[in-house]
């Protein structure tokens, strides 16, 4: 079965319909957005989650933001939206893709001389922002498939899959492209604690489409490495400095133990996750609550008053990346990041 898109703009009802992907594994719901405020829950409860995808969450926001405005003045009607967009860009500060989709958005309606005009003006980049992120998704999957031999075991973490993204996915449409070629590609997914991306999303939409996928806990990939079984470790990014890669909690662990292993370690990205004006230092490392870490369904797994620490994502240094599969090419550090091609808009 294909997957359905994982966030998209209905034109008829004037909404957002997307995934609610706390409900995976199991049959996809749809759920229909009409407000921003619904939106930022959504995006907050990882219901829409995956930087790609939330870029194009952003950009959507921002149109649902302009379609819903009754203020009248256009610079009124700006401010407005221009105030939404940025308390959405404000929900997950480490994947960069969603202040970009917001940004991209704003920064198209500045163009307007009406308020009609600024909510057409929203409504066509966003559905841009959409279309553009299959696009790119696609083109990693070309050049990352040209680096798997015909048969190969690939380790990835959490979810960088069509669920990420509009459709396809990075580090796992990589692997998409490889299987449609014809290379045998066999797929080891880590959980992901807390929330169990890879055990929930990647494991359910891999198997969705036939592809062999075994769930591993994450303290597993060393022992796998060390006995041979790990051919390459493909990963996706939220975030890409010209020193590090910002990716879900764990990816630096497995980045450490590919190199000691001598396995090639890939990150699959978008140019839109690039972020050419800040180091390493400047990123805000997003903290969740501690309940994602001291709760498992119902019960409480860590004692009360017992201090829990729960970074969403780590930077691993650029030096441990064999490269960087990107919609334009394969990027081996150094990377020039101002020699790139960047579509990105005044933050
Ligand atoms: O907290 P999440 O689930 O949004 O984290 C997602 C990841 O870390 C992905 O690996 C990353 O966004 C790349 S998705 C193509």
């Amino acid at each position: 079965m294909s997957i359905p898109d994982t966030i998209a703009w209905d034109p008829e009802k004037e909404c957002i319909r997307y995934i609610d992907q706390t409900r995976l594994p199991g049959h996809p719901i749809i759920v229909e957005c009409r407000t921003v405020q619904r939106l930022a829950i959504a995006i907050r409860r990882l219901q829409v989650r995956g930087a790609p995808a939330l870029g194009v969450a952003g950009a959507f926001g921002v149109a649902l933001a302009a379609v819903t405005c009754k203020k009248k003045g256009l610079a009124a009607f700006l401010a407005d939206v221009r105030r939404h967009g940025t308390l959405l860009a404000a929900i997950r500060p480490t994947a960069i893709n969603l202040s970009w989709g917001v940004n991209r958005v704003l920064t198209a309606m500045e163009r307007a001389e009406s308020v009609r005009d600024a909510k057409q003006f929203a409504l066509v980049e966003a559905q841009a922002v959409a279309r553009e992120d299959e696009v790119c998704c696609r083109a990693i999957g070309g050049y990352g498939a040209a680096l798997l031999p015909g048969t190969c075991t690939v380790l990835t973490h959490c979810n960088a899959g069509a669920l990420a993204c509009k459709a396809w996915g990075t580090a796992l449409g990589v692997i998409r492209s490889a299987v449609r070629q014809g290379k045998d590609v066999r797929v080891i997914a880590c959980e992901t604690r807390p929330l169990l991306q890879g055990a929930r999303l990647t494991a359910w939409e891999l198997e969705e489409e036939g592809i062999d996928v075994t769930v591993i806990t994450d303290s597993m990939g060393a022992h796998l490495m060390r006995g041979g079984t790990i051919d390459m470790v493909i990963v996706g990014a939220d975030r890409i400095t010209h020193d590090a890669v910002f990716n879900k909690i764990g990816t630096y662990m497995l980045a450490v133990c590919a190199r000691h292993h001598g396995i090639p370690f890939y990150v699959a990205a978008p140019l839109s996750t690039f972020d050419p004006d800040h180091s390493e230092t400047d990123v805000v490392i997003e903290e969740r609550d501690r309940n994602e870490v001291a709760t498992c369904g119902k019960r409480t797994t860590v004692p009360k008053g017992v201090k829990v620490c729960n970074p969403a994502f780590d930077a691993t240094p650029m030096n441990l990346v064999t490269a960087i599969i990107t919609d334009q090419g394969v990027l081996r550090p150094p990377i020039d990041m101002k020699g790139l091609r960047l579509n990105h808009p005044p933050g």
